[in-house]
C-alpha cells in the first residue's frame, strides 16, 4: 500500500467536459482512427493508406522484426498467490541485495531478525528498504560486471522500526537511512551466481542526510535558500538513465515526511502538493525540524524535495544534483530518449489521481551542451500533456512565454518549483495516474495509467469511470520527439483481461519497459484479480488487436513487483520486490522462507533463462 493515490489537483481542469459518448468503446474508434491521426501529423500518405504500417505510425514495426517473439511457458493463476516468488518454468531466479545487506566488509548485515534491528548508524552502510526503479551500469559493455543503481522508496515505520512512530533522534535516523538509494558493485560468478562486491570503490548509500547540490534555473533562487547545506532525496520511485552514463533518481511522496509541530502555513502550494500536518505519519517531524513545516529554522525544506536527482554511478565522490529545469512535483520517473538533432527528451508522469504528464526538451544537441560545460537538463523546455479527445494532443509549455502560465508566476523557478500550478494554468489533461513511461524501438511513447477510482467522469483519454484497474496509453510526438503536437491512442485497457477463464489477468499496470525487439514488461502495484500477487507480464507491442500478454513472474503476498534492469546482452534481467507481506511475517519471510518468522526484506530478483536465452523470449 502507497499513498500515492490521494487527490491534490483541485483545479478546474476538465477539458473534456463537453465530450459525449466517452466510453470505453472509445478504445476501438481510437484504434480505427489511428491511421488518420498519425497520417495527419507525420506528413505520411502511406500511413492513412495503410492503417498502422505507415512510417511512424503508431503500433507499427518500422523494420524491428514485425513479430515481437513471446514464447515461454506463463505462471498459471492459480500459482501466483503464496510467500515466495513463483517464474516461468522456462525461467529461475535468485536474490540479490536484500534490505539490510552491508555494502562493506566486515560490517554486519540485517537479516530480518525482529529483535535485533540495525542501529542508524550500521543501515547508513547498509542496503536500504522500498527496492524501487534501477538501472545497470556495465564495465565496458559487460555483461557480468557492472554497477548496479537501486531506489528505496520508502519503509513504514512498522516494517522498519517494528512500531508505528519513531520514540527518539535514533529511531528517525534509522528509518531516514533506510530511505533513498543504493549504488552498488556487482558481479556474476563463473558458476552464474550474482552478488555485491563488498567494499567495492562504487559502493554507495544516498539518503535523507546526504549533502546535494542544485542546478538548472531554481538554483541560487530564493524558494530554496540557503543551499549550501541542502541535503537529502526521499521517496525515490522510478529512474531514468542518460546518454552519458548517468543515472536519475525521482522523488514521488516527498509531502508525506513533513508534519508540524506548530502552527504553519497551509499555502495554496502546500495544498496542492499534499502536505499536511502529520503526513503519513512517519514522524520524523518530531524529532527533526527540518520536516517541521512549523520550524522557522528551515522554512524552504519543502521547496528542496519533488525533484529529478542526477547521480554518477562511477563517481562515488560526485554530489548528487537535483536538476530542476524538470520540475517539481510528485515524479514517478524520468525516461530519457534522444530526439531530434541530439537533443534529449525526458517522459516524466505525476503520480497522483488527476496529475499530469509531462516532458521536457534539452536546448540543443547534449553532446555540444556538454562540451560547453552545460547539463543538457539544466537549459530546455518544461511541457505538460495536454490529450484532445480526437486523438490528437499538445505539449503545453511551462514557460514564462505561455500568456497563461506568466500570468500566474513571476520568474521561471518560480514556474518549476510550483510546476503542479503552472501546469493546471496551462489547461493539462487530469489523467489516471501517470506513473512508468518507456518507448518503443518505433519511437511510440508508452505510459501506464495505474488506476483512479475516484474518477466520476469519463473523457478520451481517461476512458473508464471508476477506472479501478488502469489502462496503458500511448503516442506519437512530432519532430522524433522533441515537437510540441503528438496523435495517441489507448494500448490496452486492464479491465478487459479479467475475463472468465482468461489467464492474461492483471490490474494497476506500474513499472514499464520495453526491450529493443518491442517486448513490452509489465509490472503491477494494486490488488490484482483471481487471488494473485502482484507480478511481471510481458506484452507484444505490434498488435493492433488483441494483444499478447503472458505472465513471466509472481511476487509474494503483499508485494509489489517493480523495476528493471538488464545486462546489453538483456540474458539476465533485474526487477525488485517491494514490501513484501507488507513487512508481516504472517503474510511472508521473503527472502527467508515461510513460517521462519523472519521480518520480510525488500531485495533485487535476477531473472534468467534456463536456456541462456533473451529474457522474455
Ligand atoms: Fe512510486 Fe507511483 O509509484
Ligand atoms: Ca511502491
Ligand atoms: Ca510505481
Ligand atoms: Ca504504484
Amino acid at each position: 500500500m502507497s499513498h500515492d493515490d490521494q487527490i491534490s489537483n483541485k483545479s478546474a481542469n476538465r477539458p473534456f467536459q463537453e465530450v459525449l459518448e466517452v466510453n470505453r468503446s472509445r478504445r476501438s474508434v481510437m484504434i480505427g482512427g489511428l491511421s488518420l491521426a498519425a497520417g495527419g501529423f507525420l506528413s505520411s500518405s502511406l500511413a492513412f493508406a495503410l492503417p498502422g504500417a505507415g512510417k511512424g505510425s503508431m503500433g507499427a514495426a518500422n523494420g524491428v522484426a514485425r513479430k515481437s517473439s513471446i514464447d515461454f511457458t506463463p505462471v498459471p493463476v492459480a500459482e501466483g498467490s503464496g510467500p515466495m516468488p513463483v517464474i516461468s518454468a522456462d525461467y529461475q531466479y535468485q536474490v540479490l541485495i536484500p534490505w539490510g545487506e552491508s555494502l562493506k566488509a566486515g560490517l554486519n548485515s540485517y537479516e530480518g531478525d525482529a529483535d535485533k534491528r540495525p542501529t542508524a548508524a550500521e543501515q547508513a552502510e547498509q542496503i536500504g528498504i522500498g527496492h524501487d526503479g534501477m538501472w545497470f551500469f556495465p564495465f565496458r559493455r559487460s555483461n557480468t560486471r557492472g554497477v548496479l543503481a537501486v531506489n528505496h522508496e520508502f519503509g513504514r515505520n512498522s516494517h522498519v522500526l517494528g512500531k508505528n512512530l519513531p520514540d527518539s533522534l535514533e529511531d528517525v535516523r534509522l528509518s531516514q537511512h533506510a530511505h533513498g538509494m543504493s549504488v552498488v558493485e556487482i558481479r556474476k560468478s563463473s558458476g552464474g551466481a550474482w552478488s555485491m562486491v563488498k567494499g567495492s570503490g562504487y559502493n554507495r548509500r544516498i539518503h535523507i542526510n546526504t549533502l546535494v547540490e542544485f542546478s538548472g534555473p531554481v538554483a541560487g533562487s530564493p524558494l530554496i535558500a540557503p543551499e549550501a547545506d541542502a541535503r537529502g532525496t526521499a521517496n525515490n520511485c522510478a529512474f531514468g538513465h542518460t546518454p552519458w552514463n548517468t543515472y536519475l533518481t525521482c522523488e514521488e511522496n516527498f509531502n508525506g515526511y513533513f508534519g508540524a509541530t506548530g502552527d504553519w502555513e497551509e499555502t495554496e502550494a502546500r495544498a496542492r502538493y499534499g502536505f499536511t500536518s502529520s503526513g503519513f505519519n512517519y514522524g520524523w517531524y518530531n524529532f527533526d525540524s527540518r520536516f517541521d513545516l512549523s520550524s522557522e529554522e528551515y522554512p524552504n525544506e519543502d521547496h528542496r524535495f519533488g525533484w529529478v536527482m542526477e547521480v554518477d554511478p562511477f563517481n562515488p565522490d560526485a554530489r548528487p544534483v537535483k536538476r530542476t529545469a524538470l520540475g517539481r512535483f510528485k515524479h514517478e520517473g524520468a525516461t530519457v530518449v534522444e530526439g531530434r538533432g541530439g537533443r534529449v527528451v525526458v517522459y516524466m508522469g505525476d503520480d497522483q489521481r488527476f496529475d499530469y504528464v509531462y516532458k521536457f526538451v534539452s536546448e540543443s544537441n547534449w553532446k555540444s551542451m556538454r562540451a560547453q560545460g552545460y547539463s543538457p537538463l539544466d537549459r530546455g523546455t518544461l511541457y505538460v500533456a495536454r490529450f484532445n479527445d480526437d486523438g490528437t494532443g499538445n505539449w503545453l509549455p511551462l514557460t514564462m512565454d505561455n500568456p497563461a502560465v506568466a500570468a500566474r508566476f513571476s520568474s521561471q523557478a518560480e514556474v518549476l518549483t510550483f510546476a503542479r500550478l503552472a501546469a493546471d494554468a496551462a489547461g493539462a489533461t487530469p489523467m489516471d495516474r501517470p506513473e512508468w513511461v518507456s518507448v518503443a524501438p518505433n519511437g511510440d511513447v508508452y505510459c501506464t495509467l495505474t488506476n483512479n477510482s475516484a474518477r466520476n467522469e469519463a473523457d478520451a483519454a481517461n476512458p473508464l469511470a471508476p477506472n479501478p484497474d488502469g489502462h496503458i496509453i500511448r503516442w506519437h510526438d512530432t519532430d522524433q520527439h522533441t515537437g510540441t503536437d503528438f496523435s495517441w491512442d489507448i494500448f490496452l485497457i486492464a479491465e478487459e483481461t479479467h475475463g472468465e477463464g482468461d489467464e492474461r489477468t492483471f490490474s494497476d499496470p506500474d513499472g514499464l519497459w520495453i526491450d529493443p525487439d518491442g517486448r513490452m514488461f509489465i509490472q503491477t502495484d494494486g490488488g490484482q484479480k483471481k487471488g494473485l500477487n502482484n507480478q511481471m507480464l510481458v506484452a507484444s507491442t505490434f498488435d493492433n488487436g488483441e494483444v499478447d500478454v503472458r505472465r513471466l513472474f509472481t511476487g509474494v503476498s503483499g508485494d509489489e513487483v517493480t523495476g528493471i534492469a538488464v545486462t546489453p546482452d538483456r540474458r539476465t534481467m533485474f526487477i525488485n520486490l517491494q514490501h513484501p507481506g507488507n513487512g508481516d511475517p504472517s503474510l511472508s519471510s521473503f527472502p527467508a522462507p515461510p513460517g521462519s518468522g523472519r521480518i520480510p526484506r525488500d531485495a533485487t530478483v535476477v531473472i534468467t533463462r534456463k536456456d541462456g536465452g533473451i529474457i522474455g523470449s
